[in-house]
């Protein structure tokens, strides 16, 4: 009989055990910590605004700019609404993860133009946001009228989810 064959019990069972949790601790580090810090906040995709409005923006190219097209819910006019297309830019000078961009929608229905400035962020619960606010300037037949033609506001954006959760 050899003594170190005979004693399979309680020290090496709770070395397993701290191996293992000591394992999965490593694991859970590798896997949550760098996903969580180094998420990005992306411009492509499907948008949906506090108005119901979507937009929905093409690939950023290496210059930072973009194109998409808006689908507005609410409009100035009493002109039937049509989706319009929309031109922009990202700043990438540093590659930031919460970058800021701005764009032009050319309104297909109405002679008006709005631009939007924002910032592309991840709230708290890890979800991307663009907060944003617009110029809109609408066309006037006198110049006399210059001075009310231009309104200001803020608009939220939200990813768009096809799919329902
Ligand atoms: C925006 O998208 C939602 C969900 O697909 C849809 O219900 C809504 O009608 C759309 N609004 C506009 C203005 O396109």
């Amino acid at each position: 009989m050899s003594p170190a064959r005979s004693a399979p019990g309680c020290p090496p069972a709770a070395d397993m055990v701290h191996a293992t949790s000591s394992l999965l601790l490593l694991l859970s580090l590798a896997l949550l910590a760098p996903g969580h810090s180094a998420k990005k906040c992306l411009l492509t995709g499907k948008w949906i605004n506090d108005l119901g409005s979507n937009m929905t923006i093409g690939a950023v190219n290496n210059r930072g700019e973009f194109s998409g097209t808006y689908h507005t819910a609410v409009t100035a006019t009493s002109n039937d609404i049509k989706e319009s297309p929309l031109y922009g830019t990202q700043n990438n000078i540093n590659k930031k993860t919460q970058p800021t961009f701005g764009f032009t929608v050319n309104w297909k229905f109405s002679e008006s133009t709005t631009v939007f400035t924002g910032q592309c962020f991840i709230d708290r619960n890890g979800k991307e946001v663009l907060k944003t606010m617009w110029l809109l300037r609408s066309i006037v037949d006198d110049i006399n009228d210059d001075w009310k033609a231009t309104r200001v506001g803020i608009n939220v954006f939200t990813r768009l989810r096809s799919v329902k959760e």
